[in-house]
């Protein structure tokens, strides 16, 4: 550890210069003295890996600071902290633990890598004696990993509720409001640079199921991998349960909830009908939310923009920034115990919630009977049921049945048994409601 006299700059490596790696690399160069006003001495941008480096970039920046070979980053004596802002899994975990076992700080956004890889990647850094920070992987400009960490870790967690993927509550919410084709709104989400280089990852809910393990796993202090998150995606929902949904007061919203049931945690991803009044239904285009109960603390709610370009740099720029005044004070990383409590994984099958479920069905008398009884043999309560639209051609009618509470099991047998129904063309949809 050099002496604070030492330290004339502190180096920065940056790997990757697309929608984040740009904002950050702006934000470095424009903010120059408030940035070394904060930390004690200047921060110098020393290399950036790309890998086209005639593409047009956001920033202007000088092209001989460009490579293509990450040598000249992880290899490079004088870098001090490396910003990964690649995203994916490879290059990006090679390249990070690359750049901690040469002793170099990271900074990463990069929650496919985290949630896949966090705590072998904590460890790494704490065996070599340097600091790993990953506040932009959860909620872009949120301060979520941070609060997690320090400010709420007195608490036990009882439940985490959140919207936690702006490219989907984006879509979502143009679809609600507009009527919007979900291609039209996923192709503007993209433009406004919200989504994953494969926004396949944002719409069937990876991207939620990354950050909600990320955030699981500091919140109920055990390791929840991305595969022990339920997850299912938004492509099914359609204009006419937006439509259907709002008649019965609800908002729909891609939820991710992480929540102790009897010892165990339960880790979901996957739409939801949330009451209007609710605060997770006001929450609109790329704003993220995140809702934590903690038995001291009691409700807390995280509110802003979760992806894009500036919000996201707010979160890097941060964390490089808390190391470089580290580093400036000649003050080594302050450990950072993690602790796996072992906790099981609650299965899905024995979640019990209510459901809203939109069937088409042969228009005839005795067909809700039959609904009814399927239901009702599984100890399936009906709460609701409206008929909405008939269509006299095909002689069949639209149903949107509402269930009381029930195990997810039961449902799931209910569904099996009434595709069977001759009277039953089609369950079209099929959303648990979270209150
Ligand atoms: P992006 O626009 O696709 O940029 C990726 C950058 O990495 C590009 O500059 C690309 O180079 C470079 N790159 C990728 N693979 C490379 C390789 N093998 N070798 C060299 N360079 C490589 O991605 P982004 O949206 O900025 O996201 C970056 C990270 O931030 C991801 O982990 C993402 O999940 C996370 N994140 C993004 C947002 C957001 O709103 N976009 C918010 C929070 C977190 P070229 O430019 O030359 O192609
Ligand atoms: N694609 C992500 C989102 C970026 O839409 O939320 C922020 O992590």
């Amino acid at each position: 550890m050099r002496n604070i006299k030492d330290r004339k700059e502190i180096v920065i490596g940056l790997l990757g210069l697309g929608v984040v790696g740009s904002g950050v690399a702006q934000a470095i160069l424009e903010r120059k003295d408030g940035l070394a006003g904060r930390v004690g001495c200047p921060l110098r941008l020393q290399r950036v890996l790309v890998r086209h480096p005639d593409k047009p970039r956001a920033v202007s920046l000088d092209t001989g600071l460009l490579t293509t070979s990450a040598d000249e980053v992880l290899n490079n004596p004088e870098v001090d902290i490396v910003v990964e802002l690649m995203g994916g899994e490879d290059p990006a975990l090679p390249y990070a633990r690359r750049a901690l076992t040469s002793g170099k700080h990271l900074v990463t956004a990069n929650k496919e890598v985290m949630a896949k890889h966090g705590p072998e990647l904590v460890s790494l850094a704490q065996s070599k004696g340097v600091e790993l920070r990953y506040e932009a992987s959860v909620g872009g400009g949120i301060p979520l990993i941070g609060p997690f960490m320090g400010d709420l870790a007195a608490n036990r967690i009882s439940a985490v509720h959140g919207i936690i993927n702006g490219t989907t509550n984006y879509i979502l919410s143009r679809m609600a409001a507009e009527g919007l084709d979900f291609n039209i709104a996923l192709k503007a989400a993209q433009e406004l640079g919200y989504a994953e280089a494969d926004p396949t990852n944002d719409v069937d809910g990876k991207d939620a199921a990354y950050k909600l393990a990320i955030l699981a796993t500091l919140a109920f202090n055990t390791r929840v991998r991305p595969e022990d998150v339920y997850r299912e995606g938004i492509r099914r929902l359609t204009e006419r349960d937006f439509r259907y949904a709002g008649e019965l007061g609800y908002a729909i919203k891609l939820l991710a909830i992480a929540k102790e049931r009897e010892g165990a945690v339960e880790v979901r991803v996957h739409p939801a009908l949330v009451p209007q009044e609710s605060l997770l239904a006001k929450v609109s285009g790329a704003y993220n939310a995140v809702q934590v109960e903690g038995d001291l603390v009691g409700q807390v709610i995280f509110y802003g923009l979760g992806a894009g370009s500036r919000p996201t740099t707010s979160a890097v720029v941060a964390d490089v920034l808390a190391i470089a005044r580290r580093l400036y004070q000649g003050i080594g990383p302050v450990p950072r115990p993690t602790q796996d409590t072992g906790r099981a994984i609650a299965p899905i099958s024995r979640l019990s919630a209510r459901y809203y479920l939109r069937m088409v069905v042969a228009d005839r008398p005795g067909v809700l009977a039959q609904i009814s009884r399927v239901l009702g043999d599984l100890s399936i309560s009906i709460a609701s049921v409206i008929q909405m639209e008939a269509d006299e051609v095909s002689g069949t009618a639209e149903l949107v049945l509402m269930t009381r509470p029930a195990l997810e099991e039961s449902l799931q047998q209910a569904l099996r048994e009434m595709q069977d129904l001759g009277a039953v063309t089609e369950i079209a949809s099929f959303i648990r409601v979270e209150a």
